[in-house]
């Protein structure tokens, strides 16, 4: 399993570092397969599993119950869990107190959490526990409300400017890498050049030291409708609605199951079936 050591040293000699979600055995299994080499059970957990309008409902819980799932499926691969909404703003205390929780209780490598600022003292807290965490700046979908919903940030030379001090002032408080989501390409190669911890975008041009997507979106597993920086490496959904619309004929046709698929018994025995 690479650690956080081999994802710096991979940044230093500029080899991308793969990231990609996962929220089952069946997902993390795929990505161990496949050689991902980061693995994140993302609080997008809500919307691509769970059926939510957003983040802000998945809980604790959630993330927890999923997490423990991605870790049978990827025993070999490093995991980083998402602290849900409203689980690491009230205090200080209950971040460090749900922070241990959900490491303790998954047996992840890292949690990843939205935001610097006020967070700042948790995050260092977090880290002094000994656990290894992941930041997250530029788009924070857990405060789309508050943005005004999912957009393109640090666009701007102030909000830009912004965005450079806050990732430095998490590597400060201790983070071993950043997520930065939806910020100009640019930014993303001056962000990779001035902070010194890996820089993993999402829609954050090419120019950084790792990239992560959506399972769900990656692979186009669903017919959701997904954002600009996607793309769809295959179409699952494509597949699978082959497969079961085959099924649902099979079954109305009386092909499904055949002898094939069948048990039986000999012809003596179902003569004494009826005397
Ligand atoms: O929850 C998630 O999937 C994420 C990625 C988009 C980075 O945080
Ligand atoms: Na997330």
């Amino acid at each position: 399993m690479k650690n956080v050591v081999n994802f710096l040293e991979m940044k230093k000699s500029g080899e991308p570092i793969v990231m990609m979600t996962a929220y089952d055995y069946p997902s993390a299994h795929l990505a161990e397969q496949q050689q991902i080499e980061m693995i994140l059970v993302g609080d997008s957990l809500g919307m691509v599993v769970l059926g939510y309008e957003s983040t802000v409902s998945v809980t604790l819980e959630d993330m927890i119950h999923h997490a423990k799932a991605v870790r049978r499926g990827a025993p070999n691969t490093f995991v980083v869990v998402d602290m849900p909404f409203g689980t690491y703003h009230v205090s200080t205390e209950q971040a460090v107190q749900n922070a241990i929780q959900l490491f303790q209780q998954t047996n992840a490598n890292a949690i990843k959490l939205e935001g610097a600022g006020e967070l700042l003292p948790a995050i260092e807290r977090i880290v002094a526990t000994g656990i290894p965490v992941v930041g997250h700046l530029g788009l924070q979908p857990q405060s789309a409300e508050v943005l005004g919903g999912y957009k393109v940030q640090g666009k701007t030379t102030e909000s830009a400017k912004r965005l450079v001090d806050d990732a430095k002032a998490l590597v400060k408080a201790g983070v071993c890498a950043i997520v930065f989501e939806c910020i100009p390409k640019q930014l993303g190669e001056i962000l990779r050049e001035q902070v010194s911890v890996p820089i993993i975008g999402i829609g954050a041009g090419v120019d950084v030291d790792g990239q992560v997507l959506v399972y769900h979106d990656l692979v186009g597993y669903g017919d959701h409708r997904v954002p600009k920086f996607v793309e769809k490496f295959s179409d699952v959904h494509a597949v699978m609605s082959t497969g079961i619309a085959a099924y649902r004929d099979g079954v109305k046709a009386r092909t499904f199951p055949s002898d094939a698929q069948s048990f039986t018994m000999n012809e003596q025995q179902l003569d004494g079936l009826y005397g």
